[in-house]
């Protein structure tokens, strides 16, 4: 995967900061100021505090005594935090930062500032739990669509939400065929075996729960990247983008177990670029084929419409009352299509379990000059136990 040249903090604190803090980078930051304490940044030999002063973001040079948080960081690990090449929670799950004082927590609450000062990306800032269109429209997240419609009104939609379930795309003997597929791959998955991620259950055993790369070794399964209602769909707003079957895991399988699992079974609120490369990957979309269907009680796709295109902080339980939420019941043969970076989550089940959905993702051209064959962003947590992960992000 590419990487940056190194950024100079030093020069780019003395000649960059000032330009974008009086800019529209500075005045994005600004929405996402309230709450937080002085950030002290150490890197290299130099150290910035970043801090709110009467509702705007003021950097100075030093640590200041009142800083909340004091982290280190080597000038590479923030170099790709500049340039987004990884976030602050991969930084953290890899061990590069060095918490002097407070906790990564306190980083991860800084991040859509830093996101927004370094980069211009405007923070998520919902007024009330409704989406609008374009054209000022009221959007219902959570519509019953089908390929019926015409492409112009599930394009605004999908603009307006960055997240749509579409009813009825496969058939039922399509679903069969492709279940079949997943039944043999999952049979003769191993945790070694580089291509599937495992969850721990209440016995201590190891259980599946994805598949990567399905469609190495199914050719049902690769002709997915070439399905004409898939390309549709994905091609909705940008008509560049292209299914990965070789890189960024290609077209996987999500598999929810039964029970209460340890891991990577279940994922809380998160972007796909929630890792790093947004610049590369996103407007990525990515298309879940739903195998059995999904409720509240098997898990399903939870999401903040709108919030794509923007950093979106994590949400509270109680948040979710004043922000457009959706969650995203599917019967089997419906597809869920979701933006990379809008802000959504695989709860847990509250019942049983057993979901089992198939992601076929699209990317854009840049995605595939900057991540080659067999690479993937993911691959930082997929080495690592979720012991490991979870010890890194601080929880
Ligand atoms: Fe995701």
């Amino acid at each position: 995967m590419l990487g940056h040249d190194r950024i100079d903090a030093e020069t780019y604190h003395r000649d960059i900061v000032p330009g974008l803090l009086i800019g529209a980078p500075g005045r994005r930051a600004e929405a996402g100021l309230t709450g937080l304490d002085p950030l002290g940044l150490r890197i290299g030999e130099g150290a910035w505090t970043y801090r709110a002063h009467r509702d705007r973001l003021r950097i100075e040079e030093g640590i200041a005594a009142d800083a909340g948080c004091v982290v280190r960081l080597s000038p590479d690990a923030w170099t790709d935090l500049v340039t987004l090449l990884r976030t602050a929670a991969a930084l953290a799950i890899a061990g590069d930062v060095h918490t002097e004082h407070g906790s990564v927590a306190d980083l991860f609450r800084w991040e859509p500032v830093l996101r927004a000062l370094y980069q211009g990306i405007e923070i998520y800032l919902p007024h009330g739990p409704q989406v609008y269109d374009r054209h000022g429209e009221l959007v219902d997240p959570a519509a019953e669509l089908t390929l019926d419609h015409p492409d112009g009104e599930l394009a605004d939609r999908f603009e307006a939400t960055g997240v749509m379930r579409v009813r009825g795309v496969f058939t039922a003997a399509e679903i069969a065929a492709l279940e079949a597929e997943v039944d043999r791959l999952a049979a003769a998955a191993r945790p070694d075996d580089d291509r599937s991620w495992w969850a721990e259950n209440e016995a201590g055993e190891q259980v599946l729960c994805r598949l990567v790369y399905a469609s190495e070794h199914s050719a049902p399964i690769a002709a997915l990247a070439h399905d004409p209602r898939l390309v549709r769909l994905a091609g909705l707003l940008h008509d560049d983008l292209a299914a990965s079957t070789d890189r960024m895991e290609g077209i996987s399988v999500l598999l929810k177990p039964p029970g209460r699992l340890k891991g990577l079974a279940n994922i809380p609120w998160h972007t796909d670029c929630g890792l790093g490369g947004h610049h590369i990957m996103c407007p990525s979309v990515a298309i879940g084929i739903q195998l059995t269907g999904s409720s509240a009680e098997t898990g399903y796709l939870e999401a903040i419409p709108g919030s794509h295109g923007r950093t979106c902080p994590q949400p509270t339980r109680e948040d979710l009352a004043n922000v457009p939420y959706v969650a995203v019941p599917t019967d089997p043969g419906d597809v869920t299509v979701h933006v990379a970076d809008v802000l959504h989550a695989s709860p847990a089940p509250a019942g049983v379990g057993g979901r089992r959905t198939m992601y076929v993702t699209f990317h854009p051209p840049t995605l595939f000059e900057q991540v080659g064959p067999g690479e993937a962003i993911n691959d930082l947590i997929r080495s690592r136990t979720a012991g490991e992960v979870d010890a890194g992000l601080g929880r």
